[in-house]
């Protein structure tokens, strides 16, 4: 009697670990928060989860969960419940190991393949596993290994993606190999592109090798626009967390390039060959996690931003890009410090917006986890606030524009938007001696300003950064049939000194 008790218990158990939620129950609004105009409601989807890593909105209109430790959840978006379609037993979870990336064929109805990611360890070596399942009957079965690449206790990576032509983008860490990220024959601290079944696509930047770019420390958010952009943000050593814009083929500069090319040794290195710079760069660090792109109207304000989650200063942040989606405009802080780490980020099909904290990893913040944690929130339009209505923290703040972007605003009212000045007052750019001449000449005009005719004057412009001051200069130097050489960002440096 006692053991067929134990039995049903452990039944139980067993079947409510599988299946959860509060079917037919309202979600529980916790907070409201206002961007510009849109009133939204922070509800929790669900709680009790031990490190949601990655967030996936399927093509099934589920949401798709790892844990750090090995479970893979699909959630009702509307009513939080949830299954459990699997736990890998090898997964190796210690700091930031573990079961990390998820991603579903975009054709899940036809296709049901997830795509999974994580750690493990094999006579004492540790390693990153790139895993394909099938979805069947509410469970992942055929697990299928499509690549398995050296791994280390940290700087693992890993997100993975499908690009819009088909193909699995994995973003693996350098797995503190001093200079993993630069060896073309190693595949850490690279992003990774390969078909659906683990072969190297011949288009490929080598068609024999699975890299499609460099020169990267470790990877924590990786997303498309819906212009086909990737991008990436990514954790630097004690400064220089960076957003990078990923072309295929280029080198992001790790370990010898951290942030822009604004120290020597950058300069050099970036010289020699095809580094790029990052749209972004923080120092102090904010610890880059999850990141998705958005575009839905539900949100209007948000559109066409990159949506990041942040570990070290705890928010979402909401990264505006201009129209090009070449350089990000606008950076606002929301709830900062107030659900704690935040891991990842995604939106579901009508615009709703889903959040995880990280608040039982390795590293959680003073007072963390608390009751409930780790949860996964998710943001909508509200009708009315129920509490008092949450504001960005730094809304507004420029951080960074191109050059069109900044004659537009520093330089258009005078000189006008198309070159053209004002006659006997502003100079024309258009065809300007000037402007297509010495370089030299045409930055100290810029720092030091000067004194035109009637009064008028030409503002000194020495508190643009360098790198803003190449791209206004080089902006005006080839538009409008100006046709003069680019000046780089080393002569503007030289010149202000
Ligand atoms: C408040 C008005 C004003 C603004 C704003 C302004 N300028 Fe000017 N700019 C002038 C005036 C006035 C002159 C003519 C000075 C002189 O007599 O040499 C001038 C001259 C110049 C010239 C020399 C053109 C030539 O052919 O003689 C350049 C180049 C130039 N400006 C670039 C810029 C850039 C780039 C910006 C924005 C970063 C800018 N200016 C913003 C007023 C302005």
């Amino acid at each position: 009697m006692i053991f067929l008790r134990k039995k049903i218990s452990i039944l139980f158990l067993l079947s409510f670990a599988a299946c959860t939620g509060r079917k037919g129950e309202e979600l529980q609004t916790i907070d409201n928060l206002q961007p510009a105009n849109t009133l939204l409601k922070v509800e929790v989807l669900v709680s009790g989860m031990d490190v949601p890593w990655d967030l996936h909105y399927g093509s099934d209109d589920h949401l798709w969960v790892t844990e750090q430790g090995g479970n893979v959840w699909r959630i009702h978006p509307a009513t939080g419940e949830r299954k459990q379609v699997l736990y890998i037993r090898d997964v190796w979870r210690q700091r930031t190991t573990g079961l990390l990336g998820i991603t579903l064929h975009p054709n899940f109805a036809h296709n049901p393949f997830v795509f999974l990611n994580y750690t493990l360890m094999r006579d004492s070596r540790i390693f990153s596993r790139l895993e394909r399942y099938r979805f069947q009957n509410d469970t992942l079965v055929e697990p299928a290994t499509m690549l398995e690449i050296g791994g280390n206790t940290g700087h693992n990576g890993s997100r993975i993606t499908v690009s819009p032509d088909g193909k699995i983008m994995w973003a693996t860490g350098d797995a503190h190999g001093v200079m993993s990220a630069q060896e073309d024959t190693c595949l850490n601290g690279k992003i990774l592109r390969l078909d659906m079944d683990g072969n190297i696509p011949a288009d490929n930047p080598d068609p024999k090798s699975y890299v499609w770019a460099k020169g990267f420390r470790n990877i924590q958010g990786l997303t498309y626009s819906d212009k086909g952009i990737l991008y990436t943000s990514e954790h630097g050593d004690a400064i220089e967390d960076e957003i990078n814009l990923i072309v295929k083929g280029a080198n992001y500069g790790w370990p010898v390039v951290e942030g822009f090319h604004n120290l020597e040794k950058e300069q050099v290195f970036a010289a020699a060959g095809s580094s790029l710079e990052p749209l972004h760069a923080w120092t102090p660090v904010v610890a880059p996690s999850g990141m998705t792109f958005y575009n839905h109207p539900a949100i209007p304000e948000w559109t066409n931003s990159l949506l990041l989650g942040t570990l070290k200063t705890q928010s979402l942040r909401v990264l505006q890009l201009n129209d090009a989606g070449t350089a990000i405009v606008k950076e606002e802080v929301f709830f900062a410090d107030r659900y704690g780490r935040i891991r990842d980020v995604c939106s579901g099909k009508d615009g709703a917006v889903y959040v995880s904290t990280s608040n039982r990893d390795w590293n959680p913040g003073t007072g963390f986890p608390k009751q409930g944690d780790d949860r996964i929130l998710k943001i909508t339009p509200a009708g009315k606030a129920i509490y008092t209505v949450l504001k960005s923290s730094s809304a507004g703040a420029v951080i960074k524009l191109n050059g069109q972007e900044l004659y537009q605003q520093y330089c258009a009212s005078c000189h006008k938007p198309e070159g053209t000045g004002v006659k006997g007052i502003f100079p024309a750019l258009k065809n300007s001696a000037i402007v297509n001449g010495s370089a030299h000449h045409l930055i100290e005009l810029l720092l030091k300003g000067k004194k035109g005719k009637d009064g008028s004057a030409m503002p000194a412009f020495s508190f643009l950064k360098d790198e803003e001051m190449t791209a206004v200069i080089n902006y005006i130097r080839s538009s409008w049939g100006n046709k003069a050489t680019a000046v780089s960002k080393k002569t503007i440096t030289q010149t202000r000194r």
